[in-house]
């Protein structure tokens, strides 16, 4: 089914000679209410017609007829302004929304791959909060692409290769333990790894040795390669358990060493295209024609870099997946080397350069104080888990000491308030993570959407007997008998219950508008609002002491409200406790 706006767009589209995706493109929510659900500026259409804009909006509203979605359209200066038929929504939206329940949102499978790269931590390196932003964002993208109807590949670039494996190599020679190891790799690991700088500072020999190691492992000597093999094995397990504790998948584990027999090929096929460069032994793509600084392909010792692994790794998913876009969600301070990157895919002559996409995001601080970290800066994520759990524990056995399943409880809201407290903002902007407020029951957190979800689930198990979904399977037919109910005795007519409908109205097109800009933001945004309209129309409009049809009216809008909370928190990766 289509969504307002894209009716809209279509029937403006039939009427100009625009396209439903130009027409689509420029309409807007007003700013007041009152005007209308969206408004449609007509200047473009007065520079292609050559007449004044107010002219063309006349004009248009005379010849608009109402659509299913659509009531009136009218007129006002240059705008169109479009109006929602009212009666639509709770005849027709509310009962294909509780009708579909989880399927709702979800559209129908078309034929382009999106592949997304997310999460690459660094194995040794702490798996840090940066990493925690890219695989929220990542994986936000990932579910909204899936339920878009695209096929999406998640991609894990885990960074399983480079130095910092020489040095592994020689503190754990010297000082590893491997019942330590075995405990806890990626904390021991990291350790090792700062100890080993410790260590280098007072005797450099370390660092040639170091070297030699690595050397040694890109050699393929059988010592190293095993021990690389363990460290990198029990990471990944560990990763992985982390992923599977927030509901991350992947598709593809193919990290940074995935690639490493095919490097020598991608720099050839640099020689080839004339781009490359040597230099006091090493070789780089010169880029300065093009404004961009040179990029370090191969060291004077023969190893690869970061970027060399980057273009050999693209080559190997167009290859591969044929995809219609290829996501990085990758830091806003890796911005240079996505440029470079991408400029020397455009050289090499791919036809798919274009449709690499760096999705940038800010930096995250912690608010001082509160996050105890065992090595000093670094934030590992599994301690901001804990904390956010326990945090989570106290505030619902005080709030709900009755709860049976508090764990589970806890779990998911602590999870969710790391997650949105990630999501809701601009993912370019800093975030500040303050502990406070991202669990804060009524500010702009998870916890906020879910407890009204929660509420929601309360007065529907109470109205229907224990179950929140009993009736889910008819709820189509009983939605729609519903529905022609409420138009004949003019129910659902409260500034409350229209505006509620209304923003129901509105979630596919904030999944669309959140996949399309890569901001998941966007709907969580929107998942707030829809929480504020229903807290709202909760204060005003009493459910379970309603009268007859308006209590069943009722009902089934707060059910449709319930879909679609539940829902959005889902494609967010977070989960709805129906109690909390
Ligand atoms: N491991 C890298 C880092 O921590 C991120 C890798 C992102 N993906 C990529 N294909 N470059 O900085």
């Amino acid at each position: 089914m289509l969504t307002f706006k894209e009716e809209i767009a279509g029937i403006l589209s039939s009427l100009t000679a625009m396209s439903p995706a130009e027409v689509y493109s420029l309409l807007e929510i007003p700013p007041e209410a009152g005007m209308g659900e969206y408004a449609f500026p007509c200047f473009a259409l007065a520079r292609l017609q050559k007449k004044p804009p107010h002219i063309i909006a006349a004009e248009l509203a005379d010849r608009i007829k109402p659509g299913s979605f659509s009531g009136e359209a009218q007129n006002k200066g240059p705008y169109l302004n479009f109006y929602i038929n009212r009666p639509y929504l709770f005849e027709k939206l509310l009962p294909e929304i509780t009708g579909a329940g989880d399927g709702y949102g979800k559209e129908e499978e078309n034929n382009h791959t999106i592949v997304i790269d997310y999460s690459a931590p660094n194995i040794a390196k702490p798996f840090g909060v940066g990493h925690l932003r890219s695989t929220v964002i990542g994986s936000a993208l990932y579910r909204l692409y899936r339920a878009l109807g695209y096929r999406v590949v998640g991609i894990n670039h885990i960074g399983d290769w480079g130095t910092q494996f020489g040095k592994l190599i020689v503190a754990f020679r010297r000082w590893g333990d491997s019942s330590e190891l075995e405990k806890d790799p990626v904390h021991y690991l990291y350790q090792l790894y700062v100890q080993f700088h410790q260590e280098a500072e007072k005797d450099p020999d370390l660092d040639e040795e170091a070297r030699y190691w690595f050397r040694q492992l890109e050699l393929g000597d059988e010592d190293a390669v095993g021990m690389w093999e363990h460290f990198r094995g029990l990471s990944l397990i560990e990763f992985q358990r982390l992923y599977r504790l927030m509901g991350i998948e992947f598709d593809s584990y193919q990290g940074e060493s995935f690639y490493n027999d095919m490097l020598d090929e991608t720099v050839e096929l640099v020689r080839e295209k004339g781009l490359l460069k040597e230099s006091e032994g090493a070789l780089l793509a010169d880029l300065e024609p093009h404004g961009l600084p040179p990029c370090l392909l191969r060291k004077k010792d023969g190893a690869a870099l970061y970027m060399t692994r980057d273009l050999a790794a693209a080559i190997y998913r167009y290859k591969k997946y044929r995809f219609s876009k290829l996501l990085y969600v990758v830091g806003a301070e890796q911005t240079l080397h996505f440029k470079q990157f991408f400029k020397l895919l455009e050289l090499l002559g791919f036809s798919w350069a274009g449709d690499c996409v760096h999705v940038p995001f800010g930096l995250i601080h912690f608010k001082d104080g509160r996050m105890s970290t065992r090595e000093g800066k670094v934030v590992f994520l599994e301690d901001v888990i804990d904390k956010a759990v326990d945090m989570a524990q106290n505030i619902i056995r005080e709030k709900n000491p009755d709860l049976a399943n508090k764990e589970e409880a806890a779990k998911m809201v602590g999870l969710g308030a790391i997650i949105f407290g990630d999501l809701v903002n601009d993912r370019i902007k800093d975030v500040e993570f303050d502990w406070d407020k991202v669990l804060d029951f009524s500010g702009e957190t998870a916890p906020y959407i879910q407890y009204a979800h929660a509420r929601i689930c309360s007065i529907l198990r109470k109205a229907k007997g224990g179950s929140v979904t009993a009736d889910l399977g008819e709820g189509r037919i009983a939605g729609g008998l519903v529905g022609e109910l409420a138009r004949a005795e003019g129910l659902l007519e409260a500034p409350e219950e229209e505006q509620l409908l209304i923003t129901l109205a509105r979630f596919k097109e904030q999944m669309r508008r959140a996949a399309e800009e890569y901001r998941p933001s966007f709907l969580a945004r929107y998942l707030l609002d829809l929480a504020r309209d229903f807290n709202k129309f909760y204060h005003n409009c009493p459910v379970l002491t309603a009268a007859g049809g308006l209590k069943e009216a009722r009902l089934l809008l707060i059910d449709g409200v319930r879909v679609v909370l539940h829902n959005g928190l889902d494609l967010l990766g977070i989960e709805a406790p129906e109690e909390m």
